[in-house]
């Protein structure tokens, strides 16, 4: 069968779907139009796409329609997946592989916001470091203050069981109880305004639905404490983009430390003038061996998908059942 990949993956991957299939591979390493897209799929039997690619509808129902679609990410939101599922086209994503590579990026972040790395680094390479200073560039402790997880599935999971050694009281918000981490953080499921109210720093990660979007605005940055760490490592729209740059240019809060941006991949220029945000190019899945699970996961998903086998990761099994009837 015929697979058109959006852009080129960590080669494990790639090697497990050329075995059994005939592969386009997007030689250009950049994002794809729509248009270019709806090209590339012309024929195809699986389209391997990136979370920057925009799977719509259009996409989608563009005839002769693609077997399965696999997602090389574990957000799935740049999928219309009811638009998937209305056309019986399974779509998969990469679920597991890159949860403590992410959570290691969500502590990165708060180590560096707290202990403003970034900033010192700045100021040592300019040459600014002009001897021992009782003021110099004064951070926060992580030691015993408390961690607020907002969405506590397998990432908040990952990054609340990291704080063990920080001896952190946690509260998590999330609509299922979570019994890892009462028993091994000894953590408390907590409204979303008592976590906003009561954390030292507040760590999201939730999916990106019509629910979460600008979970985080004006309003709940204030019910923060000044000196409050708010790090997102989940999707942009997730948080008012606006609103939190206006709180961080009146020092409302401490400071932030960001993965993931509202408009990708434009960083307001006004949030990279400021001091007390660190910045990441969406990487927190970007290591070597997460990258290159992540394309063998993916490339099992496609190849069981084209096999008429439910993925392993499929996230609309339903299609199986409707293409059964
Ligand atoms: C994902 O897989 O959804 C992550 O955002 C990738 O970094």
């Amino acid at each position: 069968m015929k697979i058109f990949v959006t852009r080129r993956l960590p080669t494990p991957g790639i090697c497990l779907l050329e075995k059994e299939h005939d592969l386009e591979i997007n030689p250009e390493n950049q994002v794809l139009s729509k248009k270019e897209i709806i090209r590339g799929v012309k024929g195809k039997d699986g389209l391997l796409c990136l979370l920057t690619d925009t799977i719509d509808e259009d996409i989608i129902t563009a005839e002769p329609a693609v077997k399965m679609i696999a997602n090389y990410a574990v957000g799935y939101d740049n999928v219309d997946v009811e638009a998937a599922t209305k056309q019986g086209i399974p779509v998969s994503n990469t679920p597991g592989v890159l949860t403590d590579t992410t959570a290691e990026m969500a502590w990165a972040l708060i180590y560096a916001v707290a202990r403003r790395i970034a900033e010192g680094d700045r100021f040592a390479r300019d040459g600014r470091f002009e001897g021992w200073d009782p003021m110099l560039l004064l951070g926060r402790d992580l030691t015993k203050k408390t961690l607020g997880i907002i969405g506590a599935g397998r990432i908040g999971t990952a990054v609340g069981l990291k704080s063990k050694g920080l001896q952190m009281k946690v509260l998590y918000v999330d609509s299922a109880k979570n019994d890892t981490l009462e028993k091994e953080v000894q953590a408390t499921q907590a409204s979303l305004e008592r976590a906003l109210e009561d954390s030292d720093f507040i760590t999201l990660h939730v999916p990106l639905t019509d629910d979460t979007h600008h979970l985080i605005g004006k309003a709940e940055i204030d019910q923060m404490k000044e000196s409050a760490i708010l790090i997102n490592t989940s999707r942009g729209p997730v948080v008012d983009e606006q609103a939190l740059i206006n709180a961080l240019e009146h020092n409302r809060i401490f400071g932030a430390g960001l993965d993931v941006y509202e408009h990708e991949p434009m960083i307001p220029q006004a949030l990279r003038k400021l001091e007390n945000v660190v910045l990441q190019p969406h990487s927190a899945s970007a290591t070597v061996d997460t990258r290159s699970n992540m394309a063998i996961i993916a490339a099992k998903n496609m190849l069981a998908g084209l096999d008429g086998k439910v993925p392993p990761n499929c996230v609309n099994p339903e299609v199986f059942e409707k293409n059964k009837n």
